[in-house]
């Protein structure tokens, strides 16, 4: 299981919602930790190997896909949920999101990525493994995407531009279901946003707004948060209610 570095207290709130079956499936009533306990050789070996090798030269890139202990806990909370509708921010080739389709069959899928290269890559990789149709790859910017989706999400992948993620945090939330979990990627870079190593100087910015998104996941009572130890620090946060009418 996944190092917990940091969890942020259930509110009374929420433990309420999980007592009186406000959370439908039993996959959402679970403890967080439960739902974060991937296991990631198991949880890889079942994808196929076409995937596996193209991920693997995908590590080495500019802007690499997930850790592979960050999809297994991503395919895992997926699976657990189960999540019927998930929403990824920054496709890049596809690995994530194709993994994703594969490992939850009866889940739709929304990515979305800025770059017109990727966006194609990632199609083509939908086509070839055959889950183009439960995928939907939108080529936009985020903020415009994440402004024109409808309806609900049980998992949200975000793992785009870092020092957005707190700004976006609010439409986020908004879009999780009650029991939904977002993944946040990389919120620890290197150590930098929580203090644990010194921040290059033009890096800061960065740090700080991760920091950010950090203290907000951890401070609302409406959210439930674990950061684990998964490539450069995933953060596992859990809509624990709906917001007051
Ligand atoms: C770390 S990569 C995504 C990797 C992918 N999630 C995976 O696990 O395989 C981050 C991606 O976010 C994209 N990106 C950056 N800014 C964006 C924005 N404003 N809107 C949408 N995508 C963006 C980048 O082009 C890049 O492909």
């Amino acid at each position: 299981m996944n190092e917990v570095l940091l969890r942020g207290a259930p509110s009374a709130r929420g433990e309420g919602a999980r007592r009186t079956g406000a959370f439908a499936a039993a996959g959402r009533a679970a403890p967080l930790s439960a739902l974060c306990a991937a296991d990631t050789k198991a949880e890889l070996s079942a994808l196929p190997a076409r995937l596996l090798a193209l991920r693997e030269g995908a590590k080495q890139g500019r802007d690499p896909t997930a850790a592979d202990e960050t999809l297994a806990v991503l395919l895992h909370i997926g699976k657990t949920l189960p999540a019927r509708r998930v929403l990824e921010i920054g496709t890049g080739e596809g690995y994530t999101a194709a993994a994703l389709a594969l490992a939850c069959p009866r889940a739709e899928i929304v990515t979305v990525e800025a770059d017109a290269v990727r966006c194609a890559a990632a199609r083509r990789l939908f086509a070839a493994l055959g889950v183009a149709g439960r995928v939907t790859s939108l080529f936009a910017d985020a903020a415009a995407a994440l402004g024109a989706q409808q309806g609900a999400f049980d998992l949200i992948f975000l793992d785009g531009p870092k020092a957005q993620y707190v700004h976006w945090l609010p439409r986020l939330k908004a879009l999780l279901s009650v029991g939904g979990v977002l993944a946040a990627d990389d919120v620890l870079l290197y150590g930098w946003a929580d203090g644990s190593a010194p921040v290059p100087y033009k890096r800061r910015s960065i740090a700080a707004r991760l920091g950010e998104y950090l203290a907000a996941v951890q401070g609302d009572a409406e959210l439930e948060t674990l950061l684990l130890r998964c490539g450069e620090g995933l953060a596992i946060t859990r809509k624990l209610c709906a917001a007051p009418a």
